[in-house]
Protein backbone atom coordinates (compact mmCIF):
# COMPACT_ATOMS: atom_id res chain seq x y z
CA UNK A 1 0.00 0.00 0.00
CA UNK A 2 1.90 3.06 -1.01
CA UNK A 3 -0.94 6.17 0.65
CA UNK A 4 -1.94 6.16 4.12
CA UNK A 5 -5.43 5.84 4.67
CA UNK A 6 -6.93 8.35 6.66
CA UNK A 7 -9.93 6.23 7.92
CA UNK A 8 -10.24 6.59 12.05
CA UNK A 9 -8.42 3.41 13.90
CA UNK A 10 -5.63 3.63 11.79
CA UNK A 11 -3.75 5.87 13.21
CA UNK A 12 -1.86 3.50 15.42
CA UNK A 13 -0.60 2.15 12.11
CA UNK A 14 0.23 4.76 11.12
CA UNK A 15 2.77 5.26 14.08
CA UNK A 16 4.17 1.79 13.47
CA UNK A 17 5.39 2.78 9.82
CA UNK A 18 6.33 6.05 10.83
CA UNK A 19 9.12 4.64 13.37
CA UNK A 20 9.79 1.80 10.87
CA UNK A 21 10.75 5.01 8.56
CA UNK A 22 12.88 6.46 11.40
CA UNK A 23 14.48 3.10 11.86
CA UNK A 24 15.14 2.27 8.70
CA UNK A 25 16.83 5.89 7.84
CA UNK A 26 19.93 4.92 7.95
CA UNK A 27 19.90 1.66 6.38
CA UNK A 28 21.55 1.46 3.20
CA UNK A 29 18.27 0.18 2.16
CA UNK A 30 17.07 3.90 1.81
CA UNK A 31 18.76 5.88 -0.39
CA UNK A 32 17.69 9.05 1.12
CA UNK A 33 20.45 10.95 0.61
CA UNK A 34 21.70 14.90 0.46
CA UNK A 35 22.70 16.93 -2.96
CA UNK A 36 26.39 16.09 -2.04
CA UNK A 37 25.04 12.39 -1.68
CA UNK A 38 25.64 11.92 1.54
CA UNK A 39 22.61 10.06 3.47
CA UNK A 40 20.21 12.63 5.62
CA UNK A 41 17.42 11.97 7.93
CA UNK A 42 14.03 12.62 6.50
CA UNK A 43 13.30 16.34 7.81
CA UNK A 44 9.80 16.32 9.64
CA UNK A 45 8.51 18.15 6.37
CA UNK A 46 10.04 16.38 3.43
CA UNK A 47 8.11 14.66 1.25
CA UNK A 48 6.93 10.93 2.66
CA UNK A 49 8.69 11.83 5.97
CA UNK A 50 5.40 11.98 7.44
CA UNK A 51 3.49 8.89 6.12
CA UNK A 52 6.67 6.40 6.27
CA UNK A 53 6.28 6.44 2.26
CA UNK A 54 10.38 6.83 2.59
CA UNK A 55 11.04 3.05 2.49
CA UNK A 56 9.19 2.29 5.84
CA UNK A 57 6.60 -0.07 4.30
CA UNK A 58 8.69 -1.03 1.94
CA UNK A 59 11.82 -2.02 4.24
CA UNK A 60 9.25 -4.52 5.98
CA UNK A 61 9.44 -6.83 3.07
CA UNK A 62 13.03 -6.59 2.29
CA UNK A 63 13.76 -9.20 -0.25
CA UNK A 64 10.08 -8.61 -2.19
CA UNK A 65 10.94 -5.21 -3.56
CA UNK A 66 13.98 -3.26 -5.07
CA UNK A 67 15.09 -0.66 -2.89
CA UNK A 68 13.31 3.01 -2.84
CA UNK A 69 14.83 4.96 -4.90
CA UNK A 70 14.72 9.01 -3.02
CA UNK A 71 16.22 11.95 -5.26
CA UNK A 72 18.27 14.00 -3.02
CA UNK A 73 16.59 15.91 -0.38
CA UNK A 74 16.89 19.76 -0.47
CA UNK A 75 15.99 22.79 2.24
CA UNK A 76 12.04 22.65 3.00
CA UNK A 77 11.29 25.35 0.71
CA UNK A 78 12.45 23.39 -2.15
CA UNK A 79 11.18 20.17 -1.44
CA UNK A 80 7.31 21.97 -0.61
CA UNK A 81 7.69 22.49 -5.11
CA UNK A 82 6.33 19.35 -5.68
CA UNK A 83 6.41 19.57 -9.79
CA UNK A 84 7.96 21.37 -12.81
CA UNK A 85 5.06 23.74 -13.03
CA UNK A 86 5.11 25.27 -9.73
CA UNK A 87 8.72 25.88 -10.27
CA UNK A 88 7.93 28.58 -12.74
CA UNK A 89 5.49 30.05 -9.58
CA UNK A 90 8.16 30.11 -7.56
CA UNK A 91 10.58 31.96 -9.99
CA UNK A 92 8.03 34.33 -11.05
CA UNK A 93 7.67 35.53 -7.27
CA UNK A 94 11.41 35.65 -7.20
CA UNK A 95 12.04 37.62 -10.34
CA UNK A 96 11.30 41.26 -12.12
CA UNK A 97 8.35 41.39 -14.47
CA UNK A 98 10.96 41.68 -17.48
CA UNK A 99 13.13 39.03 -16.54
CA UNK A 100 10.27 36.61 -16.19
CA UNK A 101 8.56 37.92 -19.25
CA UNK A 102 11.82 36.79 -21.03
CA UNK A 103 12.37 34.07 -20.04
CA UNK A 104 8.32 33.10 -20.39
CA UNK A 105 7.83 34.71 -23.60
CA UNK A 106 7.32 32.99 -26.91
CA UNK A 107 6.74 34.32 -30.01
CA UNK A 108 3.36 36.47 -31.44
CA UNK A 109 0.50 35.07 -29.98
CA UNK A 110 2.13 31.99 -28.21
CA UNK A 111 -0.20 29.45 -29.84
CA UNK A 112 3.08 27.88 -30.54
CA UNK A 113 3.99 27.83 -27.00
CA UNK A 114 0.49 25.95 -25.73
CA UNK A 115 0.76 23.57 -28.65
CA UNK A 116 4.23 22.54 -26.86
CA UNK A 117 2.14 21.51 -23.97
CA UNK A 118 -1.16 20.37 -25.91
CA UNK A 119 0.93 17.91 -28.17
CA UNK A 120 1.34 15.47 -24.84
CA UNK A 121 -2.48 15.18 -24.97
CA UNK A 122 -2.43 14.32 -28.54
CA UNK A 123 -1.01 10.53 -27.11
CA UNK A 124 -1.59 8.42 -24.54
CA UNK A 125 0.75 5.70 -23.30
CA UNK A 126 0.05 2.36 -23.86
CA UNK A 127 0.58 0.99 -20.51
CA UNK A 128 1.39 -2.61 -20.17
CA UNK A 129 0.95 -5.23 -16.92
CA UNK A 130 1.98 -8.19 -15.41
CA UNK A 131 5.57 -7.16 -16.94
CA UNK A 132 8.76 -7.66 -14.24
CA UNK A 133 10.28 -4.33 -13.71
CA UNK A 134 11.81 -4.95 -10.71
CA UNK A 135 14.74 -3.00 -12.16
CA UNK A 136 14.10 0.62 -13.25
CA UNK A 137 16.75 2.25 -15.25
CA UNK A 138 16.78 5.42 -16.95
CA UNK A 139 19.88 5.23 -18.32
CA UNK A 140 20.54 5.69 -22.49
CA UNK A 141 23.58 5.94 -25.21
CA UNK A 142 24.71 9.17 -26.68
CA UNK A 143 27.98 9.06 -28.98
CA UNK A 144 29.02 5.89 -27.50
CA UNK A 145 28.81 7.01 -23.95
CA UNK A 146 26.09 5.57 -21.13
CA UNK A 147 24.30 8.81 -18.85
CA UNK A 148 22.31 8.07 -16.52
CA UNK A 149 19.30 9.56 -17.27
CA UNK A 150 18.08 11.32 -20.89
CA UNK A 151 17.67 14.78 -19.33
CA UNK A 152 19.47 17.55 -20.76
CA UNK A 153 19.54 21.46 -20.03
CA UNK A 154 19.11 22.54 -23.67
CA UNK A 155 21.36 25.98 -24.52
CA UNK A 156 19.58 29.78 -23.32
CA UNK A 157 20.94 32.91 -22.68
CA UNK A 158 18.61 33.46 -20.03
CA UNK A 159 20.58 32.04 -16.72
CA UNK A 160 22.47 35.31 -15.64
CA UNK A 161 19.36 37.08 -16.31
CA UNK A 162 17.50 35.01 -13.57
CA UNK A 163 20.58 34.61 -11.19
CA UNK A 164 23.74 36.48 -10.20
CA UNK A 165 26.32 33.87 -11.59
CA UNK A 166 23.69 31.84 -12.97
CA UNK A 167 25.80 30.44 -15.64
CA UNK A 168 28.18 28.78 -13.15
CA UNK A 169 25.49 27.85 -10.96
CA UNK A 170 23.54 25.95 -14.07
CA UNK A 171 27.09 24.15 -14.25
CA UNK A 172 27.86 23.06 -11.23
CA UNK A 173 24.15 21.59 -10.84
CA UNK A 174 24.62 20.22 -14.48
CA UNK A 175 27.46 18.05 -12.92
CA UNK A 176 25.21 17.53 -9.38
CA UNK A 177 22.56 15.89 -11.29
CA UNK A 178 24.28 14.04 -14.14
CA UNK A 179 22.64 16.32 -16.93
CA UNK A 180 24.69 17.14 -20.13
CA UNK A 181 25.02 20.89 -20.23
CA UNK A 182 23.97 22.08 -23.80
CA UNK A 183 25.79 25.45 -24.32
CA UNK A 184 26.97 27.92 -21.68
CA UNK A 185 30.07 30.24 -21.30
CA UNK A 186 33.44 28.73 -22.72
CA UNK A 187 36.35 30.56 -20.63
CA UNK A 188 33.84 29.18 -16.96
CA UNK A 189 33.27 25.55 -18.61
CA UNK A 190 37.28 24.95 -19.62
CA UNK A 191 38.28 26.85 -15.76
CA UNK A 192 35.65 24.32 -14.15
CA UNK A 193 37.26 21.79 -16.80
CA UNK A 194 40.73 22.08 -15.21
CA UNK A 195 39.73 21.45 -11.82
CA UNK A 196 37.17 18.17 -12.65
CA UNK A 197 34.05 20.28 -11.74
CA UNK A 198 33.05 20.86 -15.02
CA UNK A 199 29.67 18.70 -16.42
CA UNK A 200 29.52 17.33 -19.85
CA UNK A 201 28.41 19.94 -22.16
CA UNK A 202 28.36 20.96 -25.29
CA UNK A 203 29.32 23.86 -27.30
CA UNK A 204 26.06 25.78 -28.29
CA UNK A 205 25.73 28.63 -31.10
CA UNK A 206 22.97 29.84 -33.33
CA UNK A 207 25.45 30.30 -35.96
CA UNK A 208 28.47 32.12 -36.46
CA UNK A 209 28.59 35.03 -38.82
CA UNK A 210 31.93 34.08 -40.95
CA UNK A 211 33.39 30.80 -41.74
CA UNK A 212 36.29 31.91 -39.59
CA UNK A 213 34.34 32.32 -37.05
CA UNK A 214 32.63 29.06 -37.15
CA UNK A 215 36.35 27.48 -37.21
CA UNK A 216 37.12 29.73 -34.67
CA UNK A 217 33.99 28.16 -32.22
CA UNK A 218 34.89 25.27 -32.97
CA UNK A 219 38.38 25.01 -32.09
CA UNK A 220 37.80 27.27 -28.94
CA UNK A 221 34.82 24.44 -28.13
CA UNK A 222 37.17 21.39 -28.50
CA UNK A 223 40.26 23.57 -26.32
CA UNK A 224 37.67 24.05 -23.68
CA UNK A 225 36.32 20.17 -23.23
CA UNK A 226 33.25 20.52 -25.08
CA UNK A 227 32.13 16.88 -26.02
CA UNK A 228 29.73 17.89 -28.66
CA UNK A 229 28.75 21.05 -30.68
CA UNK A 230 24.89 22.06 -30.83
CA UNK A 231 23.95 24.45 -33.89
CA UNK A 232 20.68 26.06 -33.96
CA UNK A 233 19.44 26.37 -37.28
CA UNK A 234 16.24 28.21 -36.41
CA UNK A 235 17.03 31.75 -35.67
CA UNK A 236 17.26 33.44 -39.19
CA UNK A 237 15.64 36.76 -37.67
CA UNK A 238 15.26 37.41 -34.49
CA UNK A 239 11.11 37.02 -33.49
CA UNK A 240 8.84 39.71 -32.11
CA UNK A 241 7.70 38.65 -28.63
CA UNK A 242 4.76 40.93 -27.38
CA UNK A 243 5.43 40.53 -23.73
CA UNK A 244 9.42 41.56 -23.73
CA UNK A 245 8.50 44.34 -26.12
CA UNK A 246 5.72 45.66 -23.72
CA UNK A 247 8.17 45.60 -21.19
CA UNK A 248 10.53 47.49 -22.86
CA UNK A 249 13.16 45.08 -22.63
CA UNK A 250 16.36 46.65 -22.70
CA UNK A 251 19.06 45.49 -25.09
CA UNK A 252 21.74 47.31 -23.05
CA UNK A 253 20.96 45.88 -19.44
CA UNK A 254 20.88 42.39 -21.43
CA UNK A 255 24.17 42.73 -23.03
CA UNK A 256 25.99 44.15 -19.89
CA UNK A 257 25.20 42.82 -17.40
CA UNK A 258 24.20 39.40 -19.26
CA UNK A 259 25.98 38.35 -22.12
CA UNK A 260 28.92 40.18 -22.32
CA UNK A 261 29.73 40.04 -25.66
CA UNK A 262 29.68 43.63 -27.12
CA UNK A 263 27.92 42.70 -30.54
CA UNK A 264 24.90 40.74 -29.16
CA UNK A 265 21.89 42.56 -29.38
CA UNK A 266 17.99 41.81 -27.72
CA UNK A 267 15.73 43.44 -29.64
CA UNK A 268 12.22 41.54 -29.79
CA UNK A 269 10.58 45.10 -30.89
CA UNK A 270 7.29 44.76 -32.47
CA UNK A 271 7.74 44.75 -36.52
CA UNK A 272 11.37 45.25 -36.56
CA UNK A 273 13.23 42.25 -39.07
CA UNK A 274 16.39 42.02 -37.06
CA UNK A 275 18.79 39.43 -38.76
CA UNK A 276 20.90 37.11 -36.37
CA UNK A 277 22.44 34.43 -38.96
CA UNK A 278 19.65 34.48 -42.29
CA UNK A 279 22.78 32.94 -44.21
CA UNK A 280 22.97 29.87 -42.96
CA UNK A 281 22.44 27.01 -45.32
CA UNK A 282 23.11 23.06 -45.60
CA UNK A 283 26.15 24.21 -48.16
CA UNK A 284 27.64 26.49 -45.04
CA UNK A 285 27.35 23.39 -42.78
CA UNK A 286 28.88 20.93 -45.11
CA UNK A 287 31.74 23.06 -45.38
CA UNK A 288 32.19 23.46 -41.42
CA UNK A 289 31.50 19.68 -40.73
CA UNK A 290 35.01 18.74 -41.29
CA UNK A 291 36.68 21.23 -39.26
CA UNK A 292 35.87 19.83 -36.05
CA UNK A 293 36.58 16.57 -34.71
CA UNK A 294 33.75 17.14 -32.39
CA UNK A 295 30.01 15.53 -33.23
CA UNK A 296 27.81 17.92 -34.10
CA UNK A 297 23.90 18.28 -33.32
CA UNK A 298 21.59 20.12 -35.32
CA UNK A 299 18.93 21.59 -33.36
CA UNK A 300 15.60 23.08 -34.61
CA UNK A 301 14.77 20.37 -37.05
CA UNK A 302 10.62 19.86 -37.59
CA UNK A 303 10.17 18.36 -40.83
CA UNK A 304 10.83 15.03 -42.92
CA UNK A 305 12.73 17.43 -45.54
CA UNK A 306 14.92 18.76 -43.41
CA UNK A 307 15.94 16.13 -41.17
CA UNK A 308 16.84 14.33 -44.55
CA UNK A 309 19.05 16.89 -45.22
CA UNK A 310 20.83 17.35 -42.09
CA UNK A 311 21.55 13.23 -41.85
CA UNK A 312 22.82 13.59 -45.79
CA UNK A 313 24.94 16.66 -44.64
CA UNK A 314 26.77 15.03 -41.73
CA UNK A 315 24.61 15.96 -38.70
CA UNK A 316 26.02 13.64 -35.76
CA UNK A 317 22.14 13.48 -34.25
CA UNK A 318 18.95 15.72 -34.17
CA UNK A 319 17.31 17.91 -31.92
CA UNK A 320 13.23 18.73 -32.72
CA UNK A 321 12.73 21.50 -31.28
CA UNK A 322 10.72 25.18 -32.24
CA UNK A 323 13.08 26.85 -30.09
CA UNK A 324 10.93 27.08 -26.81
CA UNK A 325 8.44 28.67 -29.11
CA UNK A 326 10.58 31.78 -29.25
CA UNK A 327 10.64 31.93 -33.25
CA UNK A 328 7.91 31.83 -35.50
CA UNK A 329 4.90 31.54 -33.77
CA UNK A 330 1.95 28.83 -35.72
CA UNK A 331 4.43 26.18 -35.61
CA UNK A 332 3.15 23.13 -34.15
CA UNK A 333 4.17 21.44 -31.05
CA UNK A 334 7.08 19.72 -31.27
CA UNK A 335 5.90 16.22 -30.13
CA UNK A 336 3.52 16.34 -32.95
CA UNK A 337 6.64 16.83 -35.25
CA UNK A 338 8.36 14.02 -34.11
CA UNK A 339 7.43 11.22 -35.31
CA UNK A 340 7.93 12.46 -39.20
CA UNK A 341 11.89 13.64 -38.00
CA UNK A 342 12.28 9.87 -36.53
CA UNK A 343 10.60 7.88 -39.54
CA UNK A 344 12.91 10.30 -41.59
CA UNK A 345 15.92 9.64 -40.09
CA UNK A 346 15.39 6.29 -39.72
CA UNK A 347 17.46 5.28 -37.04
CA UNK A 348 20.47 6.69 -38.65
CA UNK A 349 21.71 9.54 -36.07
CA UNK A 350 20.06 10.00 -32.80
CA UNK A 351 17.45 12.25 -32.48
CA UNK A 352 16.33 14.31 -29.18
CA UNK A 353 13.55 16.70 -28.50
CA UNK A 354 12.23 19.79 -26.51
CA UNK A 355 9.63 21.39 -25.77
CA UNK A 356 7.00 21.86 -23.21
CA UNK A 357 8.35 18.83 -21.46
CA UNK A 358 7.31 19.09 -17.69
CA UNK A 359 6.53 15.37 -16.45
CA UNK A 360 8.14 11.99 -16.47
CA UNK A 361 5.09 11.00 -18.61
CA UNK A 362 5.70 13.51 -21.23
CA UNK A 363 9.13 12.05 -21.06
CA UNK A 364 8.16 8.35 -21.86
CA UNK A 365 6.04 9.74 -24.66
CA UNK A 366 8.54 11.57 -26.38
CA UNK A 367 10.82 7.81 -25.87
CA UNK A 368 8.47 6.12 -27.06
CA UNK A 369 8.09 8.01 -30.59
CA UNK A 370 11.90 7.36 -30.90
CA UNK A 371 13.80 10.31 -29.16
CA UNK A 372 16.71 8.98 -27.49
CA UNK A 373 16.69 11.48 -24.90
CA UNK A 374 15.00 15.14 -24.40
CA UNK A 375 15.64 18.83 -23.28
CA UNK A 376 14.79 21.42 -20.97
CA UNK A 377 14.67 25.07 -21.22
CA UNK A 378 12.65 27.44 -18.91
CA UNK A 379 12.03 24.64 -16.07
CA UNK A 380 15.65 24.96 -15.00
CA UNK A 381 15.94 28.76 -15.35
CA UNK A 382 12.75 28.59 -12.86
CA UNK A 383 14.73 26.47 -10.98
CA UNK A 384 17.57 28.42 -10.70
CA UNK A 385 15.32 31.68 -10.74
CA UNK A 386 13.99 30.44 -7.35
CA UNK A 387 16.81 28.34 -5.27
CA UNK A 388 20.00 28.84 -7.22
CA UNK A 389 22.03 25.86 -7.66
CA UNK A 390 19.86 23.53 -5.49
CA UNK A 391 16.87 24.71 -7.40
CA UNK A 392 18.13 23.83 -10.99
CA UNK A 393 19.51 20.01 -9.31
CA UNK A 394 16.19 19.26 -7.39
CA UNK A 395 14.21 20.50 -11.11
CA UNK A 396 16.16 18.26 -13.14
CA UNK A 397 16.18 15.25 -10.37
CA UNK A 398 12.40 15.22 -9.41
CA UNK A 399 11.95 15.08 -13.37
CA UNK A 400 14.03 11.82 -13.54
CA UNK A 401 12.58 10.52 -10.59
CA UNK A 402 9.03 10.93 -12.29
CA UNK A 403 10.70 9.60 -15.24
CA UNK A 404 11.65 6.29 -12.84
CA UNK A 405 8.21 6.08 -11.82
CA UNK A 406 6.48 6.86 -15.09
CA UNK A 407 8.90 3.87 -16.18
CA UNK A 408 7.84 1.69 -13.11
CA UNK A 409 4.11 1.91 -13.90
CA UNK A 410 4.13 2.14 -17.50
CA UNK A 411 5.09 -1.84 -17.91
CA UNK A 412 8.78 -0.51 -19.72
CA UNK A 413 11.21 -0.74 -16.47
CA UNK A 414 13.77 0.76 -18.44
CA UNK A 415 14.08 3.56 -21.37
CA UNK A 416 15.82 1.78 -23.41
CA UNK A 417 12.88 -0.35 -24.03
CA UNK A 418 10.25 2.12 -24.54
CA UNK A 419 9.02 1.92 -28.08
CA UNK A 420 6.08 2.76 -30.10
CA UNK A 421 4.10 0.10 -28.54
CA UNK A 422 4.16 2.07 -25.56
CA UNK A 423 2.22 5.09 -26.99
CA UNK A 424 -1.02 5.68 -29.10
CA UNK A 425 -2.22 8.84 -30.74
CA UNK A 426 -5.00 9.91 -28.83
CA UNK A 427 -7.56 11.03 -31.31
CA UNK A 428 -7.41 7.55 -33.07
CA UNK A 429 -9.61 4.87 -31.16
CA UNK A 430 -9.91 1.59 -31.16
CA UNK A 431 -10.75 -0.38 -34.17
CA UNK A 432 -10.44 -4.47 -33.75
CA UNK A 433 -9.13 -5.79 -37.26
CA UNK A 434 -11.93 -7.26 -39.39
CA UNK A 435 -11.57 -10.97 -39.70
CA UNK A 436 -12.18 -13.33 -42.59
CA UNK A 437 -15.42 -14.15 -40.15
CA UNK A 438 -16.77 -10.32 -38.98
CA UNK A 439 -16.14 -9.33 -42.94
CA UNK A 440 -18.93 -11.58 -44.65
CA UNK A 441 -21.21 -11.13 -41.73
C1 LIG B 1 15.40 32.33 -21.96
C2 LIG B 1 15.65 31.34 -23.04
C3 LIG B 1 16.73 31.52 -23.89
C4 LIG B 1 16.97 30.61 -24.91
N1 LIG B 1 18.07 30.78 -25.71
C5 LIG B 1 18.37 29.84 -26.64
C6 LIG B 1 19.56 29.92 -27.41
O1 LIG B 1 20.34 30.86 -27.27
N2 LIG B 1 19.81 28.93 -28.31
C7 LIG B 1 18.96 27.88 -28.50
O2 LIG B 1 19.21 27.00 -29.31
N3 LIG B 1 17.81 27.77 -27.77
C8 LIG B 1 17.52 28.71 -26.86
N4 LIG B 1 16.39 28.58 -26.10
C9 LIG B 1 15.51 27.42 -26.34
C10 LIG B 1 15.88 26.24 -25.42
O3 LIG B 1 17.16 25.74 -25.67
C11 LIG B 1 14.89 25.07 -25.59
O4 LIG B 1 14.86 24.71 -26.95
C12 LIG B 1 13.49 25.41 -25.12
O5 LIG B 1 13.51 26.30 -24.05
C13 LIG B 1 12.75 24.13 -24.73
O6 LIG B 1 11.44 24.39 -24.39
P1 LIG B 1 10.92 24.55 -22.87
O7 LIG B 1 11.42 25.89 -22.40
O8 LIG B 1 9.45 24.50 -23.02
O9 LIG B 1 11.49 23.41 -22.09
C14 LIG B 1 16.11 29.51 -25.10
C15 LIG B 1 15.02 29.33 -24.24
C16 LIG B 1 14.78 30.22 -23.22
C17 LIG B 1 13.61 29.99 -22.32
Amino acid sequence: MADVDPRPGRASRRRAIRNLATLVAGSPMLSLVDANGDPVQPSPTAPGAQTGRQGGAGAARQGDRPPVVSPPVYRDEIMKVINLHEFEDAAKKALSVAAYDYVAAGAGDELTLKANREAFSHYWVRRKIMVDVTRVDTSFELFGKTYDHPILLGPGGGKNIVAADGERLSAQAAKKSRAIMVGGQMPLLAEMGKKGEAPTWWGATLGEATQAQAVEFAKRSEDAGASALCLTVDYPYTSARDRPSRDLWDPEWARTRVYGTPEFRVGFQAGVLDPYTPNLTWEWFKWVRPQTKLPIVIKGILTAEDARLAVENGASAIIVSNHGARTLDGMGGTLDALPEVVDSVNGRVPVLVDGGIRRGGDVIKALALGAKAILIGRPFLWGLAAFGQDGVQRVVELLHGELRIALGLSGAGTAKAVDRSFIRPAWKPYKPAATPSSASR
